[in-house]
């Protein structure tokens, strides 16, 4: 048998939380400014590591020019650059969400990448 007080209470509890949850997703999204392009730059993280930080020889696009950054992505946008994979990313891309990526990632600290060398793998385990 379902509490009635227990489920009445729960009904006003969940009606008098639910506006204040949606303000707090609201002030979440004012406070990050640049939500949509930190998520832009996560796409590219794949294969330039995290914040432009790549390993294994892609382009490091931390603390990168920005006219260089933005240059070479106008040309893979225009097809002007020969590219196997860049031209579909820059398409994807508006101008103005190009000239911000070109922002944030020259604001990226590069860092010395050091790969971790390869496991041994032992004949036995005692
Ligand atoms: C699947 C792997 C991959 C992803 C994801 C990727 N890139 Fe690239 N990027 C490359 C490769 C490979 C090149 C070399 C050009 C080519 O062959 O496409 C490159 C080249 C570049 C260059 C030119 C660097 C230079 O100095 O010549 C820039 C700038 C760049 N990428 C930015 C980005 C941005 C911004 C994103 C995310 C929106 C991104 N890339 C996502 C693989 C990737």
């Amino acid at each position: 048998m379902i509490n009635k007080k227990l489920v009445s209470s729960f009904i006003l509890i969940s009606s008098a939380a639910l506006p204040i949850l949606s303000i707090a997703a609201e002030d979440i999204v004012l406070s990050a400014p640049n939500l949509h392009i930190r998520t832009l730059a996560a796409s590219c993280a794949a294969c330039h590591g995290s914040n432009g930080n790549a390993l294994a020889g892609n382009a490091v696009l931390a603390g990168m020019d920005k006219n260089h950054f933005i240059t070479q992505m106008l040309a893979f946008k225009n097809g002007d650059k020969p590219a196997t994979v860049m031209h579909r990313h820059a398409k994807g891309l508006q101008v103005n969400e190009i000239n911000q990526l070109a922002e944030y990632f020259s604001a990226q600290k590069p860092i010395l990448a050091i790969s971790p060398k390869a496991q041994k793998l032992q004949a036995d385990h005692d």
